[in-house]
């Protein structure tokens, strides 16, 4: 059982503590989510991403508030803790230390980078601000304290919206940077993209989103679901007249619910000229019909916030049953370790090297071996497709290192170059790395 374990695939996804649950987390993560964490083949971690929060939030009652909320949620839905791992973020303290470690193995040019952080600095631009303007560091270093959590378990797959892509990438680059450093402990993430689940239409018509103020609460009570149902957008058509399906909203959410038969039959007295106040009753007791069963054990225990605390509380206990002494070993890893100990030499060498430019080489999980050469600021600068061996991936680090025009054009389409990175920059780093090579063979004879 315990080895069967260790071998499932481990599948890691945060949640922001920072709101209520609306009917599109619903369906486009909640509901997914359960159905997969009942996968035997796959081992979940779901968590409440409450120091996240912290960034976005600064309202202590909201935060205590939706962790409740949407702990309770995901219980109601159908999430098993006793099955899965579910926990809240600030109970692992395993996950700030992390935090730190990875911290010193980020290039701040990487963090640069961040979508959510150039999104704040291109705003103040645009108004004429100092381009940090009101821009924390904790905005800065979401990244990290995200690799962090996911680094942390070891997770093999993230599902993730696509807004958060970049930020596993930037993960696996954490990742391949420690494990260059102190040796292989880390595991690099891969992002997972959704792209079957629904994107649910708001009242408006727009996405529902909180920052549109467009969304129905998932566990509205029945007669609070029935009213905000009735202020779905529609069009003028009266009743008898022909309604279009296609852009129709209301038709859009009751789809996200309903089976294929259901679907059909709307779509047809659509076609019919359903009048809208019953088309809107249709999709109201169809909501209902799935939320209403759930809706009771919710409120159950938003009523009793103590049972949610001992249920996370027991979730961190067997959390942290693998990131304390994972935690443990990568202390010791870095150098953080006892001193009577005898010392390793593990990433001793290496010191000298962050401040350079550097080959890194890795595994994929589809077994070939992969190399790219990254600038002291961790942007890629060239990156290789997959190689059979890690010999032939070695030996094209060696031919590059020593004649890179010539290697370049016997790798070919084996090799391409980072985003936005010129010919030049790349052999300014490859003869950087020549002349410390040279250095360095000097040094030894
Ligand atoms: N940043 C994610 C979001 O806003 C939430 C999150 C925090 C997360 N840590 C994570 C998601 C780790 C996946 C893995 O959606």
């Amino acid at each position: 059982m315990t080895t069967n374990h260790s071998q499932r695939t481990r599948v890691l996804t945060g949640i922001t503590t920072t709101g209520t649950p609306h009917l599109g987390n619903y369906v486009g993560a909640i509901r997914p989510t359960v159905q997969a964490s009942r996968n035997p083949t796959t081992q979940g971690f779901y968590f409440l991403a409450d120091y996240h929060a912290l960034i976005k939030c600064d309202d202590p009652a909201r935060i205590q508030r939706s962790t409740l909320e949407i702990a309770a949620s995901w219980i109601a839905a159908g999430l098993d803790p006793d099955g899965v791992m579910f926990y809240r973020q600030s109970d692992i303290p395993e996950i700030p230390e992390l935090t730190w470690f990875l911290t010193c193995v980020t290039g701040k040019g990487m963090l640069n980078r961040a979508h959510a952080y150039k999104a704040s600095v291109d705003k103040n631009n645009l108004a004429g601000n100092d381009p940090d303007a009101d821009v924390t560091a904790g905005l800065f270093m979401y990244p990290v304290l995200m690799g962090a959590d996911i680094l942390m378990f070891k997770a093999h797959k993230v599902p993730v919206g696509r807004d958060q892509i970049q930020h596993i990438e930037m993960a696996r680059d954490m990742a391949s940077s420690f494990n260059h450093l102190y040796g292989e402990h880390l595991v690099l993430p891969e992002a997972v993209i959704e792209e079957s689940v629904a994107l649910l239409p708001g009242l408006d018509g727009r996405k529902m989103s909180k920052s549109y103020d467009n969304t129905i609460p998932l566990f509205a009570s029945s007669a609070q679901l029935k009213k905000l149902i009735s202020g779905i957008v529609t069009d003028s058509r009266a009743p008898g007249e022909a309604k279009d399906t296609e852009g129709s909203a209301l038709f859009q959410i009751y789809q996200a619910f309903a089976s294929a038969e259901e679907t059909a039959s709307l779509a047809k007295a659509y076609a019919d000229g359903i009048g809208w106040g019953d088309a809107k009753q249709m999709l109201f007791e169809r909501i209902d019909r799935e939320v209403a069963p759930m809706r009771a054990k919710y409120e159950e225990l938003i009523n009793n916030p103590a049972t949610v605390d001992a249920i996370l509380l027991k979730g961190a206990a067997k959390a942290r049953e693998l990131a304390t002494p994972f935690i443990k070993e990568l202390r010791h890893a870095v150098g953080l370790r006892s001193l009577a100990s005898a010392a390793s030499s593990q990433g001793h060498a290496k010191t000298a090297r962050a401040a350079s430019p550097a080959f890194k080489q890795y595994r994929e999980q589809d077994g070939q071996f992969y190399f790219k050469l990254v600038d002291p600021q961790g942007r890629v600068l060239l990156q290789s497709l997959g190689f059979g061996s890690p010999k032939d991936a070695g030996m094209a680090i060696v031919q590059l290192q020593q004649d890179d025009a010539k290697a370049l054009a016997a790798l070919g389409a084996q090799v391409t170059f980072g985003e936005g990175v010129s010919a030049a920059l790349v052999a300014e780093a490859l003869a950087t790395l020549r002349a410390e090579l040279a250095e360095k063979a000097k040094a030894k004879s």
